[in-house]
C-alpha cells in the first residue's frame, strides 16, 4: 500500500480500536454554539475530517454550567446536549471514525481550589477555596457527563486536564505551604487528576477513557508552573497506569523545534500515547518512528486541512489555518468551508 513507508500512515491497533492511520484530530473549542448546545453544522464540520478508520477527539465539552460569557462552547451535562451530539456523532461514525468527547471542567464564577491549597484563579473570575463537598460534586459531574457523552454514541471520553483548568492547576500547586493532601509532593498534586480518572473509568470502563496533560504549558494566569514540568509529566503518566485507561495524550512545550520533548513520559506510560502541539508531518513521523508517540494530534492544521491525511499521504500541499475566525461564530465561514484537495487543485 502506497501509504504503507509514511509512519503517519500506519496502521495502529489502540485498545479495542482498530485505526488506519495515525493523526488524529485534536480537540478544538471553535465557540460555534447557541447557548451550549452544540450546532448542527458540526456534524458537516467533523465528518469532513472524519476517515475510514481516522480518530477524531471533539472539542472540549463542560460537564456543568460554564460561567458566563461562555456558552458558546458546548455541554455535555443535560439531556439536551446528549440530543444534540447525537447526529454529529452519527456523522462521524458514518465515515467509519472513532470519536471521543473531551471532557472539561469549566470552573464557576466563585470556584477556585481545594480547601487548604493556594486559590486558584477559575477560569475568567475571581477564586476560593473548594470545599470537599465541591470536590465531590466535581467529581460527579465527570461521572454523569462520561455517561453522557456514551448515552450520545461517543466511543469513548478525553478528560481535560491540560492548559490551566482545575486538574491542570492542582497538579502544578507547588508551593502552597504542605497543609492538604491536594499541594506540595507529586503524589497530593496528581491526586485530583487521578480521582477524575477513577471516577470516570468506573462509570464507562478504563478502555474508553483517555486524558490530556500539558506539564510545560502557562495558561489562564496560572503563575505556579512546576520547576521540573518533564518530571511532573513523567509521575503522572505512571501513575495513570494503575488504572489501565486507553490513552495518555500529552502536549508538548509552544517553543520547541522538533518532537522529542514527550519520550519519556511515552516510555513511562503502558497505553497509547498521543503527541500534540506544534506538529508537522516530517516531525510527527520521526516520532512515531523514534517511537516518541504512538499517535500524533493535529490541531490548526486539521482544522485548516479537513483531507489532512490524504494530503499527508500525497505531499500535497497544506491550507493556513485562519486565525481571525478560529473562535467566531459562523457556522460556515472558517469552519466548513476550508478547501479539500481536489478544490484546491482544480
Ligand atoms: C481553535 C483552537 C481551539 C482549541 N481548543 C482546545 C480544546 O477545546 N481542548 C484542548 O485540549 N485543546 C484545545 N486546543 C489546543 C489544540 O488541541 C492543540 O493542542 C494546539 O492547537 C497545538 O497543536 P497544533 O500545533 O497542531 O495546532 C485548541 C487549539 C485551537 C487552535
Amino acid at each position: 500500500m502506497e501509504g504503507q513507508s509514511i509512519p503517519l500512515l500506519t496502521p495502529y491497533k489502540m485498545g479495542n480500536f482498530q485505526l488506519s492511520h495515525r493523526v488524529v484530530m485534536a480537540p478544538m473549542t471553535r465557540f460555534r454554539c447557541d447557548n451550549t448546545i452544540p450546532e448542527s453544522n458540526a456534524a458537516l464540520y467533523y465528518s469532513q475530517r472524519a476517515t475510514e478508520g481516522g480518530f477524531l477527539i471533539a472539542e472540549a465539552a463542560c460537564i456543568s454550567p460554564p460561567p458566563q460569557g461562555f456558552k458558546s462552547a458546548p455541554g455535555i451535562w443535560s439531556k439536551e446536549h446528549i440530543e444534540a451530539w447525537k447526529p454529529i456523532v452519527n456523522a462521524v461514525h458514518a465515515k467509519g471514525s472513532i470519536f471521543f468527547c473531551q471532557l472539561l471542567y469549566p470552573g464557576k464564577p466563585t470556584q477556585a481550589i481545594v480547601e487548604g491549597t493556594m486559590a486558584w484563579r477559575s477560569v475568567f473570575l475571581k477564586p476560593h477555596k473548594l470545599s470537599s463537598d465541591e470536590i465531590s460534586q466535581v467529581l460527579n459531574d465527570f461521572k454523569m457527563a462520561s455517561r453522557n457523552a456514551m448515552e450520545a454514541g461517543f466511543d469513548g471520553v478525553e478528560i481535560h486536564g491540560a492548559h490551566g483548568l482545575l486538574i491542570d492547576r492542582i497538579l502544578n500547586q507547588s508551593n502552597d505551604g504542605g497543609t492538604n493532601e491536594y499541594g506540595n509532593s507529586y503524589e497530593n498534586r496528581c491526586r485530583f487528576a487521578l480521582q477524575v480518572v477513577e471516577t470516570v473509568t468506573n462509570e464507562i470502563g478504563p478502555e474508553k477513557v483517555g486524558i490530556r496533560f500539558s506539564p510545560f504549558a502557562k495558561y489562564h494566569e496560572t503563575e505556579d508552573v512546576d520547576p521540573n514540568p518533564e518530571a511532573l509529566g513523567v509521575y503522572i503518566a505512571k501513575s495513570l497506569n494503575k488504572y489501565g485507561i486507553l490513552y495518555c495524550h500529552m502536549v508538548q512545550p509552544d517553543n520547541i523545534d522538533g518532537y522529542d520533548s514527550l519520550g519519556p513520559m511515552k516510555q513511562a506510560f503502558n497505553g497509547t500515547f498521543i503527541a500534540a502541539g506544534g506538529y508537522n508531518k516530517d516531525d510527527g513521523n520521526e516520532a512515531i518512528s523514534e517511537k516518541h508517540a504512538d499517535l500524533i494530534a493535529y490541531g490548526r492544521l486539521f482544522l485548516a486541512n479537513p483531507d489532512l491525511p490524504k494530503k499527508f499521504e500525497l505531499g500535497a500541499p497544506l491550507n493556513k489555518h485562519d486565525r481571525a475566525t478560529l473562535y467566531t461564530n459562523d457556522p460556515v465561514i472558517g469552519y466548513t468551508d476550508y478547501p479539500f484537495l481536489a478544490e484546491t487543485v482544480a
